[in-house]
């Protein structure tokens, strides 16, 4: 059997990361007796300044025509933020309309955490991110005292969205205003996701989080459906937490947090809140999946302060590959990434420099790379 992957290594340690992910998914094909044909992407910052656009025309659907996408991370300190996120990033999650953001922190051996957890405790939280709506849309403008018209549309696989604003801001004031929206469909779709995915791992409890109490409106249209949908999940009980009590709680104690469900800018805070309570960015996987292409890829970003200097931790980026091997139900292949991710951590040698040890980003793939040899897939 032979994948077709695609790979958007990007800016900054994603180039260095993803290198040392692609090495294990190779090894971990070979031991399976699959084979990965990988197709480069070369986009990211260094295209768009020598290109000036950040996509040429047909790119996506060209991703698209491979069976999953890893990306390492897009973001460069020469291009001010907007293009690169909104252009790439941004329009692959809404083109191939992923609509789960999927982002595990568990713990792994060797890994300090902040509050150490006591015995038999461990830390398995999954956030389920809502990925195409809430206020990561982009949309909306600016405002002055003159007044100014706005047409706003979105495209999603749902639907189409169009609003008209007439606006004025009195007196002699600049501001900006941003729209953002929550259709009952993509809540629904979401926390069937979210519901579901409790129920396969045999737990009680969804969190999820909303801001209710200051947008009733919004953020209370949240609630009411995911209530509804819990309805149809009767081994589940969804708790509803307002999302700043939430950030308040799971670092006094995060015990008792499995599946937490977010709309999309929650998620995205809230999951780097639990890569951190899991021991670090550079250990933080997730998946972007809806029914399309999926794409893999770690929490972090291109983090320039450390690009080129070798202490890029790629174990989230491995394991964002064995996400995507999950996805192709390549089961055997992702357990054995995973296993040789912590039968690595277990040794407690060598570990990557983010965790304070001596291994550089290179040292950390080849002894993952040997550790999948002690294993039997
Ligand atoms: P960042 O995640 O790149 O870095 C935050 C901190 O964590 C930095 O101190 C960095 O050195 C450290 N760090 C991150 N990943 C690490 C790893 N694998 N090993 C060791 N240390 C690691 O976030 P930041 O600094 O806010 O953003 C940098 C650039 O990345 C920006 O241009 C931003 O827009 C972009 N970005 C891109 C994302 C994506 O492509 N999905 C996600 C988040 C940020
Ligand atoms: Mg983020």
């Amino acid at each position: 059997m032979i994948y077709e992957l695609a790979a958007l290594p990007g800016d900054g340690i994603g180039p260095e990361v993803t290198t040392q992910a692609r090495k294990v998914l190779n090894k971990a094909a070979q031991k399976l007796g699959f084979t990965i044909k990988w197709r480069d992407f070369p986009f990211g910052a260094a295209y768009y300044l020598a290109q000036g656009h950040v996509l040429p025309k047909g790119a996506l659907d060209d991703i698209g025509s491979c069976q999953a996408l890893l990306l390492g991370a897009v973001g460069d300190p020469r291009v001010p933020p907007g293009p690169l996120e909104r252009e790439l990033l941004l329009a692959l999650r809404f083109h191939f309309d992923q609509y789960l953001n999927i982002r595990p922190a568990k713990s792994f051996p060797n890994v300090p955490l902040p509050r150490p957890l006591g015995p038999g405790e461990k830390l398995d939280i999954v956030v389920v991110r809502e990925n195409t709506e809430d206020f990561y849309m982009g949309l909306g403008g600016l405002l002055g005292p003159q007044k100014t018209n706005h047409e706003i549309a979105a495209t999603r696989k749902l639907y189409q969205f169009k609003a008209s604003l007439t606006a004025t801001l009195d007196p002699e004031l600049n501001g900006t205003f941003s729209v953002g929206l929550l259709t009952e469909p993509a809540i629904r779709r979401i926390a069937k996701k979210a519901y579901s995915l409790a129920v396969a791992r045999g737990d009680k409890i969804v969190h999820v989080a909303t801001k209710a109490n200051a947008l009733p409106d919004f953020y209370g249209y949240w609630d009411r459906i995911t209530r509804q949908e819990a309805e149809n999940f009767p081994e589940i009980k969804a708790i509803h937490i307002n999302v700043d009590n939430l950030c308040y709680q799971l670092p006094r104690d995060p015990n008792g947090f499995g599946v937490i469900l977010c709309p999309n800018l929650f998620g995205d805070i809230v999951s780097d809140l639990v890569s951190a309570l899991a021991g670090g960015l550079g250990l933080a996987a997730s998946g972007n999946l809806g029914d399309g292409l999926a794409m893999f890829e770690p929490v972090h970003g291109s983090a320039p302060d450390i690009a080129g200097t070798g202490k890029a931790n790629p174990l989230a980026a491995i394991l964002s590959g064995a996400l995507l091997l999950e996805s192709l139900n390549l089961k055997a292949a992702a357990n054995l990434v995973e296993r040789a991710v912590v039968g690595y951590l277990a040794e407690g040698r060598n570990l990557p420099r983010e965790l304070g040890g001596p291994a550089t980003v290179e040292r950390v793939g080849e002894l993952v790379l040997a550790q999948m040899d002690q294993y039997e897939p």
